[in-house]
């Protein structure tokens, strides 16, 4: 496979990571507002764009960064053809739901087009074709129900070619989804967090939401302090309220991406995504680097797939390896890798998000979740939809997004997630990863057994060692060593902590407790 060694692959940074972000205080007092949103990801920044546009005061909490959570690690393809395709959902929600879904996703596409227009953020955004080409061996008839259940759907104008109408990839039988769009995700919310603070709404970064006490005055506290709201949404990607409701009907999946260099215009503006199941996807980022002759060097080609439920499975370079591998295959002006990254995606059992009141909560706390490979048009329709429901206005899509709609799944699908996660508790009763911690090398993290106890051990570069408990504090489970990103992952939930058992990702909202070294 070819490499040059000149170019140095930058590992786990997206194509988007060197973008600069606006920055904004941590909270540093207690305040009163109308809604309060937990996350500064895609999801929350939609909601309060637009719970600002209707009139509401808000208040957006971040414990990093603005948009520092898996939005920072998208591939950004705007589409309205649902990654577990119409064929799976109009049999899991019907014909009607079917369309619900695809208005929805158009709807979103064309929201953000709107707001990218109306408040000049120069975000990349641009409409192009999507393209749904075969597996190898996958038999045509795929292409055919889904371009039926497509047309069902209300999305008439997708039609099936005997090949994408572009030179540079032969992607035998397709169908073409027109008008789906890709944006630069960090320029659209650098935009949108200007556009809500300067019509007044706040956002503190920095500042991890402890707790979030339901109440007909929700307190939800942060930084030792409390904003009281009428209404919470809780945006952090996975839920961090919620305790085991909303995480018994979705799984966490991690994907993979390789950004490499093409020449120039060598590759059309297309998204492409393929048919298996994990599946391929394809999207090109114009960049504008200058060569050393003064032109434009190169695009970047991403190519993402290689999923895997979190916790469940290593070999991230073999992963890599085998995205460049298909990707030379198909693509064979590629040349040198620049970027491999990989992200976590929470995958419903029924193919769409829950966005809508929180379970067994009450009335006026929300979430917003389960947004699988959709996270961009989900994100959005989360603004759309969570702002008619506190807003009180009727919303076409409520009952498709809620999150305690009875799932069509069969009762076999169901128990076979939910057995999979049992099964990860045996871990407590097995050796450790390594015999000794003298066995870890500086850089890496491996679970030791301590007699009933199981460690998350990592040695850091200087050789010193960290140790904390390995017990997800959730509901329990005991974490994996993830190699790529170095985290520890919850192979139950998908939580995620740092080396150090900082947590990173949710549904558990605190760190792996601390172990005495003794
Ligand atoms: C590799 C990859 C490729 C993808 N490609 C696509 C694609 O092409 N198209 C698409 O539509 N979707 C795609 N997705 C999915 C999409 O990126 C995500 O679903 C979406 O970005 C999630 O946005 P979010 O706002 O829900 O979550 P996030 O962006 O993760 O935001 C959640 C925020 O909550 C904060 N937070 C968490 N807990 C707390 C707490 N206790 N207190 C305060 N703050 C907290 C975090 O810091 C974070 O900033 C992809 C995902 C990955 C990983
Ligand atoms: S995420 Fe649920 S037990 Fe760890």
């Amino acid at each position: 496979m070819k490499q040059d060694t000149a170019t140095k692959v930058i590992p786990n940074q997206s194509v988007w990571t060197s973008y600069q972000m606006p920055e904004f205080e941590p909270l540093r007092e207690s305040i009163r507002t109308d809604v309060c949103i937990i996350g500064a990801g895609i999801a929350g920044l939609s909601c309060a764009y637009m719970l600002r546009e209707a009139g509401k005061k808000v208040v957006v909490l971040d414990d990093g960064p603005i948009a520092g959570g898996m939005t920072e690690m998208t591939t950004a393809h705007l589409s309205n053809e649902i990654d577990d395709r119409y064929t799976e959902i109009e049999r899991l929600h019907g014909e009607a739901g079917a369309r619900l879904a695809a208005e929805s996703h158009t709807a979103a596409i064309n929201r953000i087009e709107l707001i990218a227009k109306k408040e000049k953020i120069a975000c990349d955004f641009e409409r192009l074709d999507g393209y749904l080409f075969l597996g190898p061996g996958q038999n045509d008839q795929i292409l055919d129900q889904e371009l039926l259940a497509s047309h069902r759907a209300g999305l008439t104008d997708v039609q099936k070619y005997e090949c994408a109408p572009i030179d540079c990839f032969d992607t035998g039988p397709c169908l073409c989804f027109p008008n789906q769009g890709m944006f630069h995700p960090l320029k659209y919310l650098a935009g949108l967090s200007k556009a809500i603070t300067r019509d007044g709404g706040q956002i503190f970064t920095h500042t991890h939401a402890d707790q979030v006490e339901s109440g007909p005055l929700a307190r939800v506290k942060a930084n030792h302090h409390t904003v009281s709201a009428d209404f919470v949404i809780i945006a952090t990607n996975t839920p961090i309220n919620d305790r085991l409701v909303i995480h018994t009907k979705q799984a966490p999946y991690l994907t993979y991406v390789i950004g490499a260099q093409v020449p120039h215009s060598s590759v059309p503006k297309a998204l492409f995504w393929d048919t298996l199941d994990p599946y391929h996807y394809v999207r090109l980022q114009p960049h504008k680097r200058r060569g050393h002759n003064g032109a434009d060097s190169h695009d970047i080609l991403i190519v993402g797939g290689e999923d895997h439920k979190t916790g469940q499975a290593n070999h991230h370079e073999e992963r890599y390896l085998r995205l460049e591998h298909w990707a030379r295959e198909r693509f064979p002006m590629m040349g040198d890798m620049e970027l491999t990254w990989s992200g976590q995606v929470m995958e419903t059992f029924d193919g769409l998000a829950f966005i809508g009141r929180n379970p067994l909560d009450s009335e006026n706390v929300f979430v917003a979740t389960g947004d699988s490979g959709m996270g961009m048009t989900h994100g959005t329709i989360a603004g759309i939809l969570l702002a008619d429901l506190i807003m009180g206005r009727s919303n076409p899509w409520a009952s498709l997004y809620d999150p305690s709609r009875k799932m069509t799944v069969s009762l076999r699908e169901f128990a076979l997630e939910n057995a999979n996660v049992a099964m990860q508790y045996t871990d407590w009763f097995t050796s450790g990863d390594v015999r000794s911690k003298d066995d870890i090398l500086p850089g890496t993290g491996a679970i030791v057994r301590r007699g009933l106890v199981k460690i998350a051990a990592f040695r850091d570069d200087a050789g010193v060692l960290h140790e904390c408990s390995a017990i997800c504090p959730h509901l329990g489970c005991i974490v994996h060593w993830n190699g790529n990103e170095k985290t520890w992952d919850c192979p139950c939930h998908g939580s995620r902590f740092d080396p150090l058992g900082k947590v990173l990702n949710g549904p558990s909202n605190s760190n792996l407790a601390q172990v005495d070294v003794k």
